[in-house]
């Protein structure tokens, strides 16, 4: 072989094998990937923004998708009052427990859960008839979110379409009217709270964990929390420099803590469900959200 000719006479099997080294290690890394065991799978710690953004979109993209594929067209009857009531009550007792209702918290299984389930008072307003149809019908894999259809015929589901879309025009005293039982702790005996027990008692990191484990990002959008971006409640950017909270609280950290412990105690027609947080989790909420100035 002389001077520069060798490699050009080479060149293509030498590309062929580097390709092939690619393609290989393409095809093993995820298996190496998933035998490593190094991805968090524990539901209290939060995805990364660029996970949460595939899998949303992910999500979505197919809801819509298959649901325009797929779910049958809504039946001429939708908006009927029997439908109404039928679908409130199948909510009622299948539903809210995960994705709580107008001034109504979920419960403790829908509380801890990775995605949390979404506030259905916004959702149920932006997504189609069709695709809440399908979604209820097959559930969504790797979410709590189960499949309806062995349970249900189309008539009840329906039913709860129809219910989905009355209930954003619902007030929370119209749903849960004064009485209704709400959160599991007793009344609120907080000691008064300053900022120096938050900056002494309290864990801003530990708060921003727990406002995912209470699914307060289900309603606000909170900066630092990945997909806590939902207008149900009003955002809590910037709550530390905001002077007034819920409309007409003076901003302390003693109504903080008092408004998220017993929201409903502080103002009784408020949508902002009372979710039992204890003293100590809504002192480390309060230590985080005025972080955010
Ligand atoms: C065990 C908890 C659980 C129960 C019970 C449950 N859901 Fe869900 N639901 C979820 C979760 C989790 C999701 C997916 C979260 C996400 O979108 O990231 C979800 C998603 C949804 C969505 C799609 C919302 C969106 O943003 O795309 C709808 C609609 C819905 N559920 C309706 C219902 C209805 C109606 C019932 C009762 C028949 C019900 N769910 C019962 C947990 C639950
Ligand atoms: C079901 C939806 C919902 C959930 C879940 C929820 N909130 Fe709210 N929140 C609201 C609404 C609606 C308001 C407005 C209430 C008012 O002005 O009376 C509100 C108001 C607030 C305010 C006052 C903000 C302001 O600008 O006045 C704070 C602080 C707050 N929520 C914190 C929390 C925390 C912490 C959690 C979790 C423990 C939580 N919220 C869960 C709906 C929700």
């Amino acid at each position: 072989v002389i001077g520069g000719r060798w490699w050009t006479r080479r060149r293509p099997v030498t590309t062929l094998a580097v390709v092939l080294l690619l393609l290989l290690t393409l095809a093993v890394s995820p298996i190496v990937f998933a035998y490593s065991g190094i991805y968090d799978v524990a539901a209290t710690r939060q995805h990364t923004p660029a996970v949460y953004w595939v899998l949303i979109t992910t999500l979505r993209q197919s809801i819509t998708r298959h649901a325009a594929r797929e779910a049958p067209a809504p039946p001429a009857d939708l908006g009927d009052a029997g439908r109404v009531a039928l679908g409130r009550m199948l909510f009622d007792e299948h539903c809210a427990a995960c994705h709580g209702a107008p001034g109504i918290a979920p419960r403790a299984m829908g509380l801890g859960l990775t995605p949390a389930p979404p506030n259905l008072v916004t959702r149920s307003r932006d997504l189609a008839e069709r695709d809440l149809f399908w979604v209820i019908a097959n559930g969504i894999k790797m979410t709590g979110m189960p499949s309806w259809r062995y349970v249900f015929n189309d008539h009840e589901i329906w039913s709860l379409v129809t219910f989905l879309k009355v209930m954003p025009t619902l007030a929370p005293v119209e749903y849960a009217p004064a009485g209704t039982p709400q959160g599991e702790h007793p009344a609120v005996t907080a000691p008064q709270v300053t900022m120096a027990m938050l900056k002494s008692r309290g864990d801003a990191a530990r708060g921003r964990t727990a406002l995912r484990q209470y699914a307060c990002h289900t309603c606000h959008e909170i900066p630092g929390v990945t997909g806590a971006d939902a207008i149900t409640g009003p955002s809590l950017r910037a709550l530390g420099r905001r002077m007034y909270l819920a409309g007409g609280l003076l901003n302390t950290p003693d109504n903080l803590v008092q408004f998220v412990r017993a929201p409903r105690i502080v103002e009784p027609r408020t949508a902002m469900p009372d979710l039992a947080v204890s003293e100590q989790d809504a002192i480390d909420m309060a230590a985080y959200l005025y972080t955010l100035r």
